[in-house]
């Protein structure tokens, strides 16, 4: 079938287009950091495809029946049903975001000294792993490190280092296993790769639990790449990953197609009831957990809405189209395509900028400049090491641009522009000029810094 949203638009929003000096004036304002511009400023925004999806007739339908209890509202349950369908879990807590979800799970199951193993822990994961006193270890598979392969699971563990580290002297907490592993590239973890994590779990007895943030489209992926599953929905297939895991995390501003909230579920009713004590001390009463009850129907909704396959093949064959696009104009991808993202390979369009002067900032910068696209660098500016003079000491080992793809927000027509902007830069790469920290907090520099071309 050709490449064709599966939905009609029924509600549109003007998006800002700036002339060249205006979006210059605002870089500069901004300190050349895309975290510090306004949304009046952006054309494209991909940020993130976090809480930045558009809602359907049928989620806004939803959400006017929210029923607003305090305890025991309607939603909630309604809520509960869709996710216990999905995860098979026994005990389910909504929560107002996934962060809020693994401080809760991590605080319960984290000894101080504790590892913690995942394919790749996501920011605000290893940032909740620390909080609890672990170590957050990522142990990649090793097709992970050529982001030229075509390896279809790119996003799995390595299950020998996994299972060097479950039977090591060091005590294992937790295993994670990030679906998609965004981390990673975006790219998805096979049932055999997690049947095989979740064994070794079992027998070392280390709960297993699952960062599905991504649950549809890791499944949609499997449906596609994995032999023995061609034939499944991508309700199944999630509901199969989850068979396997001990509990899930999940932020349901990606795959509920929502803008706020995430659920915590859990199989052991002793540590459930544990995150429950920190859930209504920290979140709200075990009905509402800090989202509205019109929140909770409209992530019920979106839920049943994000697992139909014309929805995820849309989604897939889009950021495929992009992917293709984008390596026609020169520039490359981590491959393959995954779903959420594509992530350009900046270091290679860019070798004349060195790690110290940023190719991934410079290439997000420029996108922004040459047409009004916020993205952010996953390279050295966000990854690297300083001594304490600034100078960096530690390069991150690829210098990548991450473009995020909220879901059903932007058209084909939309994608062809960014592709085209990515083509125009791509004419003369050496004109793109590097960058230097001017400013830089102690924390989360790639949040609050300022730098200035060089
Ligand atoms: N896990 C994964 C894999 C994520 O991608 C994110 C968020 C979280 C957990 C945290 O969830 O934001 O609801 O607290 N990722 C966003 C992103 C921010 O842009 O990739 P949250």
């Amino acid at each position: 079938m050709p490449l064709m949203e599966p939905y009609r638009i029924k509600v549109v929003e003007p998006i800002p287009i700036l002339t060249r000096a205006e979006r210059e004036a605002a870089m500069a304002r901004a300190g050349y950091n895309p975290f510090n511009l306004r949304a009046d400023e952006i054309t494209i925004d991909l940020l993130s495809d976090s809480g930045t999806n558009a809602l359907s007739s049928a989620q806004q339908a939803a959400g006017m029946l929210g029923d607003e209890t305090y305890a025991g509202a309607r939603s909630f349950f309604r809520f509960r049903k869709v996710v216990e369908d999905l995860t098979g879990y026994p005990h389910i807590m909504p929560v107002h975001q996934g962060r809020a979800a693994e401080r809760i799970l991590f605080g319960a199951v984290l000894k101080p000294g504790d590892l913690s193993i995942s394919n790749t822990h996501f920011d605000t994961t290893r940032a909740n792993v620390q909080l609890s006193g672990g170590t957050a270890v990522d142990l990649p598979c090793a097709e992970a490190g050529n982001l030229d392969s075509r390896d279809p699971f790119k996003g799995n563990i390595d299950l020998a280092a996994l299972e060097a580290a479950l039977a090591g002297p060091d005590p294992v907490g937790q295993v994670i296993m990030t679906v998609t592993n965004n981390g990673g590239g975006g790219q998805p973890v096979s049932m055999a790769n997690l049947a095989a994590a979740t064994e070794l779990c079992r027998a070392h007895g280390v709960p297993c639990f699952l960062d599905a943030a991504r649950f549809a489209e890791n499944a949609w992926l499997v449906i596609q790449r994995e032999e023995g599953w061609s034939d499944k929905t991508p309700h199944e297939v999630a509901r199969a990953a989850f068979d396997l895991a001990d509990g899930a995390v999940a932020s349901l501003k990606k795959d509920a197609i929502a803008h706020m909230g995430a659920f915590l579920a859990i199989r052991d009713e002793a540590l459930a009831k544990q995150c429950e004590l920190v859930l209504t001390a920290t979140e709200g009463f075990r009905t509402y957990g800090g989202l509205a009850g019109r929140d909770l129907e409209m992530l019920a909704t979106g839920m049943e809405e994000v697992v139909d396959p014309d929805y995820l093949r849309s989604r897939e064959d889009a950021t495929r189209y992009l992917g293709e696009l984008i390596n026609t104009v020169g520039v490359s991808i981590v491959e393959p395509a995954g779903i959420h993202a594509l992530y350009l390979n900046a270091g290679r369009l860019l070798p004349h900028l060195p790690p110290h002067r940023f190719p991934g900032h410079a290439l997000a910068t420029e996108l922004y400049l040459a047409g009004g696209i916020r993205c952010a660098e996953l390279g050295s500016l966000y990854l690297g090491e300083e001594d304490a003079e600034g100078n960096l000491v530690k390069a991150a080992p690829y210098e990548l641009v991450r473009l995020a793809i909220p879901r059903r927000v932007y058209t084909q027509s939309h994608l062809e522009y960014v592709a085209e902007i990515l083509g125009e830069i791509a004419k003369d790469p050496t004109s793109v000029p590097g960058y230097r920290v001017v400013e830089s907090p102690p924390l989360l520099r790639h949040f609050n810094c300022r730098v200035e071309p060089v």
